[in-house]
Order: structure tokens, then C-alpha cells, then sequence
């Protein structure tokens, strides 16, 4: 019955949109809000609440979520349209380095899709998947922790990738990948993904943002000769090379 009556209104109050009722905005309205061309307007946003919101959401439905739902949850909560427009649950599959894969990390997979929906200058995905590479996780601690209190050892990964940064956690902490200590320490290690790049959005903004991270001596030194653009191309990369290459050109 519900079905049949919504499906009336729809016909009659969309006119030339559409005649399927996939969202409440095309039942309750006569014009659909208009969706904003990309990029869309960014509002400066609190770092503390968004880490905060990014921790607990990692705690719901893994990192990439509570990465962009930190992110455009806030937004949503503080803009509203068109934020509102999208579910921030689209962005669960990036857990686990992509639903488990241990590819790119799930963090920066949701924070570079957040940052990519507020701008166009792709150096600052640049820039927080850089930073990611150096910094030692986790260094910051939620007001209420979910698994444990404790202050936790921190790596640094080298590497975007979620299968290394994991590993070389657990191998500095000696606590295991499937332990509560492990879940804690991606939990904050996302809400320090989420409050860096809301850094880096404001100092969009306020048109202070600018660069700092530089590609490791191997990428420029490895990729002059197997680059895109070298003599031996066929790298399309650049991740620290010598990490998987140890022994390249030894002998
Ligand atoms: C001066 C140019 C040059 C530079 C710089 C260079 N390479 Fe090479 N590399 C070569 C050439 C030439 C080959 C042989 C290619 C072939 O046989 O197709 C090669 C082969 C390789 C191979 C495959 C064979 C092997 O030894 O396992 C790897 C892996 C490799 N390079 C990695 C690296 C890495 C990592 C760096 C930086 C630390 C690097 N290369 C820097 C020219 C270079
Ligand atoms: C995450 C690990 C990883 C990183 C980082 C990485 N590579 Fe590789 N690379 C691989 C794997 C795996 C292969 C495929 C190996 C094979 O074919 O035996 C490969 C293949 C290569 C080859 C071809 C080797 C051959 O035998 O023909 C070259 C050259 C190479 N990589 C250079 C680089 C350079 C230069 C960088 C840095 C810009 C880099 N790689 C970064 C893992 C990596």
C-alpha cells in the first residue's frame, strides 16, 4: 500500500525527473536539490571533532569509512547540502586495504576520496599519502578509548600500503594483526589520517596550504631510468623503491 501511494506522488511531483522514487528528496519535493558541479565548496571544519568522529566510525565499519565519514560526516553535520546527498557508507569497501587486500590504506583510501570531493589540486592527496609513509602511527589518543587505554608503540610504515603498515606494527609491537591492541592502533591511526587532512582542507581555505613532503631519493633516482619517462620505462610507481627492491642492481 505504502509502495503504491509513493509511487503515485512520485509520477505526479517529479514531472520530467524521474519516475523512480529512489530517494525521499524526489518524493517530498516538487525540484530535486540541484547538485553542485565538482568540486564542492569546502567549509573549514575542527580537527579534534573530526578525529574524534573518524575513531568511532572506524569502530563501526573499518577505516576507510572512518576516514571519510570523519570527514564528510562533519560536513554533512555542518554544511548540510549537498553533503547530505551522499551515504557516507559508500566508502566501507576501502577496509583492509580494499575489502582485506592489504593494498592502499584504507584510511587514506577514504581521505583521499573526502579530499578529492572539495578540491581539485591533487597535490594534497599527494601530500597526506606522503606524510603517511613517514609518520610514526599511532601517536594521538581518543578522550575514550574502545580496546585499550594504553599508550600504544608506534612504526613507520614506508609504504601506503595497508598489508606493510600492519605488519611492520605488529613486528615493532609484537601484538598481533587480529589482536584488540591492532584494532586500536588502526582505529587512531585513522582519526590522525582523518585530522591531517582537515589540517591541510583548512589550510586550503585559508590559502596557506603548501606542500612538504618530497619523493624518497629512490624514486627520483630509480625512476630517472625505469619511469615513465626513462630509458628502461615501464615503473608507473612511486613507493620507496629499495623497500621491495632491496637488492636490485647488486651484483
Ligand atoms: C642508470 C639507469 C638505472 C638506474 C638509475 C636504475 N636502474 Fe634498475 N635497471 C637498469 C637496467 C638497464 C636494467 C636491465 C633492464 C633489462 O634487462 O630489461 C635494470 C634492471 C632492474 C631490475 C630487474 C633486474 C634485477 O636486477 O632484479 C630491477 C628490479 C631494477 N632494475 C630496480 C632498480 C631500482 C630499485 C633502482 C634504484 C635503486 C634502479 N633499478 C636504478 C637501469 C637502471
Ligand atoms: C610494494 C613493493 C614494490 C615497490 C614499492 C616497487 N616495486 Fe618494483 N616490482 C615489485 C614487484 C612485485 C614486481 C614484479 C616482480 C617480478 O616481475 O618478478 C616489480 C617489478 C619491477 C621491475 C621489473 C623487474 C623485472 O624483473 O623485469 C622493475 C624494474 C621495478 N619493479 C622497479 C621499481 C622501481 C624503480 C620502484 C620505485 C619507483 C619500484 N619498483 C617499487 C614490487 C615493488
Amino acid at each position: 500500500m505504502a509502495g503504491a501511494a509513493i509511487g503515485g506522488i512520485a509520477l505526479g511531483a517529479v514531472g520530467g525527473y524521474s519516475i523512480l522514487p529512489a530517494k525521499e528528496t524526489i518524493i517530498t519535493q516538487d525540484v530535486p536539490l540541484e547538485v553542485p558541479e565538482h568540486p564542492w565548496v569546502y567549509a573549514k571544519l575542527d580537527v579534534d571533532k573530526v578525529k574524534e568522529r573518524a575513531y568511532a566510525a572506524y569502530f563501526e565499519h573499518g577505516c576507510s569509512y572512518g576516514a571519510f565519514e570523519g570527514i564528510i560526516g562533519e560536513l554533512q553535520d555542518t554544511v548540510g547540502h549537498p553533503f547530505t546527498s551522499m551515504p557516507t557508507i559508500m566508502s566501507k569497501y576501502g577496509k583492509g586495504g580494499t575489502v582485506g587486500f592489504g593494498t592502499l590504506c584504507g584510511a587514506l583510501n577514504g581521505a583521499s576520496m573526502a579530499m578529492n570531493l572539495v578540491s581539485t589540486d591533487l597535490n594534497m592527496v599527494t601530500e597526506i599519502v606522503g606524510e603517511y609513509t613517514e609518520t610514526a602511527y599511532p601517536a594521538w589518543k581518543p578522550v575514550v578509548a574502545k580496546k585499550t587505554d594504553d599508550d600504544l608503540p608506534t612504526s613507520v610504515s614506508g609504504s601506503p600500503l595497508c598489508h606493510v603498515s600492519v605488519t611492520k606494527w605488529c613486528e615493532a609491537s609484537g601484538f598481533g594483526s587480529g589482536s584488540n591492541e591492532r584494532k586500536e592502533r588502526c582505529g587512531r591511526l585513522t582519526a590522525e589520517v582523518a585530522g591531517r587532512t582537515v589540517e591541510i582542507l583548512n589550510g586550503m581555505a585559508d590559502g596557506t596550504f603548501s606542500a612538504v613532503f618530497a619523493n624518497p631519493d629512490s624514486v627520483t633516482g630509480c625512476n630517472g631510468c625505469h619511469g615513465d619517462d626513462g630509458n628502461v620505462a615501464n615503473v608507473h610507481a612511486k613507493s620507496d623503491c629499495v623497500q621491495c627492491h632491496a637488492d636490485a642492481h647488486d651484483n
